[in-house]
């Protein structure tokens, strides 16, 4: 293992910037499936009962770099003070410094940071920004890890940096599933869009034994197969980038 967890870090009195996911699906003002918050709750738990300040950075659907008042993170609050039993700062950015200031060794959230134009173009001044807010950085957002934006990329190289309790967990998995895992292996992948999974494709198929593609993007591959798809969701210009991971599959004897 070459990566970090929270029992590396020593927390006590420290501002913990600790990335999430807690993009939730919210109806009428109301959060209407928590598991992502439930998840997070044993990092944030873990620093709290360690005696530092857990400051929570996440996003919420995609603002496109604009303060976009429906998907502002407030709306998480009673969930998150619900799913943690203790009370949540809320702060803009603006205002973080002065919020965590006065919030030691309680939760203070952040609004959404895709508000600031420079996350998702993984701009290093809004790292900095992030850092001057915090002594340590824990990613406990697997979920959008894969992208390399200022609050997962630029900020994890600017903090000593350590995976959170739901990373740990999911990076675990992976490493037992494609380190040295017991034979045959099956990968079941999933998701609307095949452009954002190229790398991960191409790199599973050497690896697994069977790929099973689910979603949007198995559409993708039948077209690309010659499948009528109609006018279900498909990149008919990925037909062939398909047809090549279709090719690199069968080279390296995965189905
Ligand atoms: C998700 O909901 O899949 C993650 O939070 C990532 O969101 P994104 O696809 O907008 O980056």
């Amino acid at each position: 293992m070459s990566w970090k967890t929270l029992d590396h870090m020593q927390l006590m009195g420290k501002r913990v910037l600790t990335r999430v996911d807690i993009n939730v699906p919210v109806e009428n003002g109301r959060v209407t499936d928590t598991t992502r918050i439930d998840r997070i709750v044993p990092t944030v738990q873990h620093i709290l009962n360690a005696g530092g300040t857990p400051i929570l950075i996440a996003h919420f659907g995609r603002p496109k770099g604009q303060a976009v008042e429906a998907l502002s993170l407030k709306v998480t609050v009673p969930a998150l003070e619900a799913a943690l039993g203790v009370p949540v700062k809320f702060t803009s950015l603006e205002q973080a410094r002065e919020t965590i200031a006065f919030a030691k060794n309680q939760v203070v959230l952040i609004e959404n940071i895709r508000f600031e134009p420079g996350e998702e173009r993984n701009d290093p001044q809004l790292a900095q920004r992030l850092a001057d807010l915090g002594d340590i950085y824990c990613n406990d957002a697997f979920s959008a890890a894969h992208r390399a934006h200022a609050s997962t990329e630029a900020l994890a190289r600017l903090r000593p940096a350590c995976a959170g309790r739901l990373m740990a967990e999911e990076l675990t998995a992976l490493e037992a599933a494609l380190g040295k895992p017991e034979r045959p292996v099956v990968a079941v992948v999933g998701g609307a869009k095949v452009s954002s999974k190229l790398d991960l494709l191409s790199n599973l198929v050497g690896q697994v034994d069977h790929l099973v593609i689910g979603g949007g993007m198995a559409n993708t591959f039948l077209a690309a197969q010659g499948h009528d798809v109609g006018k279900s969701l498909c990149e008919h210009d990925l037909a062939h980038t398909a047809r090549r991971i279709l090719d690199q599959a069968q080279a390296a004897g995965c189905e």
